[in-house]
């Protein structure tokens, strides 16, 4: 096996240099933190569901002119990507409250808000990302003006666009987090969206049942969450039934053999 430099390793992810400059491989894992790794598990097959959603998602949304890392899906749990540097923001867009708004200002979860809500949270694992305003963002310089103005508008393009997407498969876009990397070309500085989107980072609810579809399954123990998982999959028709299957019986037989 060829032995490819790792460039970082995150909760989630791990990048490996790409096979040209400027690009890297990102290599989705089924490991699964919340509450800042206080909390750490594994979601049997969730690196293959998020690989194939996050390529979905992000190709769509190359069709409607919003640029992306995402070059192409390498297999099961790779994509290749361009390289960017990571702005450090989280971009949380929220269409109804839960999480952290809710605790926050006590506002009962699944409650519409009345417009849609961008945060911005500083990428800081030791600080535990807090939530910061524009102000901070430009006094300490982590992105100009301009990019903020792109970030958000390509923030609301995304929220419109998957608003739609998962409503056509049943699904309420509850909120979302994103992030967005710079790119030089021609010497000049332009901002794309990086990272990834998938259960990771959405809260998506069933519009019948108001089932949660998501990660909140393991930050508050519901059980059930490789099935939600394949369930977000299965809906946006990025699995055939057999496929769904056989990924969560790999890994069971891996489990089963200790590997
Ligand atoms: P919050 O309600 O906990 O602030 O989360 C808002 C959204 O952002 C939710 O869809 C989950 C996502 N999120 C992340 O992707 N990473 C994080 O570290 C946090 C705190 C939230
Ligand atoms: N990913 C975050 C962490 O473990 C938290 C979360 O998604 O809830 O730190």
């Amino acid at each position: 096996m060829v032995r490819r430099r790792q460039i970082y390793e995150g909760k989630a992810k791990i990048l490996y240099e790409g096979p040209e400059p400027g690009t890297l491989i990102q290599y989705f894992k089924d490991d699964a933190t919340a509450f800042n790794a206080q909390k750490r598990g594994t979601i049997s097959g969730k690196g293959v569901f998020n690989n194939r959603i996050s390529e979905h998602i992000f190709t769509a949304l190359k069709g409607i002119g919003v640029p992306t890392h995402f070059i192409r899906r390498l297999n099961m749990r790779e994509q290749l990507i361009r390289q960017v540097e990571i702005v450090p923001i989280e971009v949380v867009v929220r269409n109804v409250a839960a999480g952290s708004l809710s605790k926050r200002l006590g506002i009962e979860e699944g409650t519409q808000l009345p417009r849609t809500i961008i945060e911005y949270y500083y990428k800081d694992d030791a600080l535990g990302d807090p939530l910061i305003a524009d102000e901070h963002i430009a006094c300490f310089g982590w992105a100009s003006q301009e990019e903020m103005n792109d970030i958000a508008d390509m923030a609301i393009r995304v929220n419109d666009f998957m608003s739609g997407m998962f409503a056509a498969i049943g699904i309420r876009l509850i909120d979302f987090k994103l992030e967005f990397g710079r790119v030089w070309e021609n010497d000049y500085p332009r901002i794309i969206l990086a990272d990834e989107i998938s259960p990771d980072g959405c809260r998506l609810w069933d519009m019948k049942s108001n089932e949660k579809l998501d990660k909140d399954r393991f930050r508050l123990d519901l059980g059930g969450e490789a099935e939600a998982y394949q369930e977000i999959a299965r809906r946006l028709g990025l699995l055939e039934e057999e496929d769904a299957s056989s990924v969560l019986d790999l890994d069971t037989h891996r489990k089963k053999r200790g590997r």
